[in-house]
């Protein structure tokens, strides 16, 4: 007989109950209720409860080997519908593995093979301004602008560069919106009329974006030749189950989809990298030689020569997982390693608490690359920050291909020392963002 996951009874608000407490500090109460119930347990409020998948093994069966229960994403990504409406992330069922299929080919090895030197043309020119500039920015800013211009590149090709900052302006916009009503999830309980948060300045960029989107689709559709991009890619594409096309609702949504799937992940990923660099001398100088050794040429299969590099970058998603926890609905009534769960049950699959684990990992909190060494690497079943299962990131060689390039020209250009005394704290909101951004201080190499 299958069990009923465990309520946590406190720290409770009077009036929201443990809820109140996950939702203002999610990342220091899972932990700690992970400790006190174990593998599963959820989290009540008067508005609904949450169950947390606390254990790798049973959360890696609900994305992967019992996916079929677990087929929505869940009420926590109404923030994202609004600005991806029903894209690849949003989407579910049928639609979506409609979707999948038609969208993966612009993900294959060739294509991250014909946007490989615009990357590192992109990523040395940001380095050589921030070299020129040098002092102790905040590299965030930065970075979110030049994934946003790879990814508008990659998405675009060159057709859109009189539109291309206007779009980049846009999209921030809308990304920092979000992050306002994230910040205050009870503004969705409150009907339409109530002021949110979204201002006119943000349905501005909404209805602008929208318009110059619309645009480009349709002068692709009139001239569909001559163009080698992800647009082109998803305009040709065809289901081969259904024969259809994408209509140009479709398309939209799957733009736009990549435009902010895209870019702030890496962005906050490059931060994270760049703060570890500063703070492990040691890790830095083993890098610096690696990148030496392996000279100026940096082009398509170059990449393996900078294995530490990798490492890096996958120890530092480790430590700081982009997208730190993911969501879904229960579809259908499961049994979970003995735990009933009902059908309308919301899951929560904290990434985080899988790789920050002592039950899984010697000394978690020490940044640690050659723990990815070929002869130590994790399984798969405790470390999987691009997700698992049929819905797992299809961007993610696209992500490790931009990561590796940013941090290679960033240190070939650039020497990266922490700033004394600033203050790095995590945010956790759609992605684990820098909370205060991160100042590095940098000087021409
Ligand atoms: C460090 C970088 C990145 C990380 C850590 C990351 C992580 C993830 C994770 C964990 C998921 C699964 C979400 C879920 O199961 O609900 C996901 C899905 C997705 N990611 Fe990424 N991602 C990254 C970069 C990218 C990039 C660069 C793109 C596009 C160019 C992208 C596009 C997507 C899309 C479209 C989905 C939805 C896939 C589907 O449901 O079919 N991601 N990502």
């Amino acid at each position: 007989m299958s069990r009923i996951p465990p309520a946590v009874q406190e720290p409770s608000h009077w009036l929201m109950g443990p809820a109140w407490h996950a939702q203002r500090d999610p990342i220091s109460y899972i932990t700690r209720w992970a400790g006190e119930y174990g593998d599963i347990f959820s989290i009540g409020s008067p508005l609904g409860s949450a169950t947390v998948v606390a254990d790798p093994v049973l959360a890696r069966q609900v994305l992967a080997d019992h996916y079929s229960s677990y087929v929505e994403k869940g009420r926590s990504y109404a923030v994202l519908r609004i600005l991806m409406g029903n894209g690849l992330v949003t989407s579910s069922g049928e639609f979506w593995r409609g979707q999948r299929r038609m969208t993966q080919p612009a993900f294959h090895r060739r294509r991250l093979d014909a946007i490989f030197a615009m990357m590192v043309r992109r990523s040395r020119e940001t380095a050589m301004v921030m070299a020129r500039e040098g002092g102790a920015p905040d590299i965030a800013p930065a970075f979110s602008r030049l994934t946003l211009a790879i990814i508008s590149e990659a998405m675009f090709s060159t057709d859109v560069k009189q539109d291309a900052s206007t779009v980049g302006a846009h999209v921030a916009t809308l990304n920092e919106a979000a992050l306002r009503m994230l910040r205050q999830p009870w503004r969705f309980l409150l009907p339409r009329s109530f002021p949110t948060p979204f201002t006119r300045h943000d349905y501005h960029a909404r209805t602008e974006l929208d318009r110059i989107v619309n645009n480009i689709i349709q002068q692709r559709r009139l001239n569909p030749a001559g163009h080698d991009d992800l647009l082109s890619m998803f305009l040709s594409a065809c289901d081969e189950e259904t024969g259809r096309g994408m209509t140009d609702s479709q398309l939209r949504d799957e733009v736009m989809t990549m435009f902010i799937a895209g870019h702030e992940t890496t962005a906050n990923a490059m931060c994270w990298v760049l703060h570890l660099v500063a703070t492990h001398p040691d890790v830095k100088a083993r890098m610096l030689e690696e990148i030496a050794h392996a000279g100026d040429a940096l082009d398509q299969g170059s990449l393996t020569a900078f294995p530490l590099v990798k490492m890096v970058i996958e120890e530092s998603l480790r430590l700081y997982p982009t997208i730190w926890s993911v969501g879904r609905l229960c579809t259908r009534d499961d049994d979970l390693g003995g735990w009933k769960i009902r059908k309308g049950t919301t899951l929560i699959i904290p990434i985080f608490l899988f790789q920050w684990s002592a039950k899984w990992w010697d000394n978690p909190r020490k940044f640690d690359p050659d723990r990815f060494q070929p002869d130590r690497r994790p399984s798969p079943e405790i470390y999987f920050p691009f997700g698992a299962g049929p819905r797992t990131c299809i961007g993610n060689q696209f992500a490790m291909q931009e990561l590796m390039i940013m941090t290679i020209t960033f240190l070939q250009a650039l020497d990266i020392q922490p700033v004394p005394d600033f203050p790095v704290e995590m945010d956790p909101l759609i992605t684990l963002r820098p909370k205060h951004g991160m100042r590095l201080a940098l000087s021409p190499r």
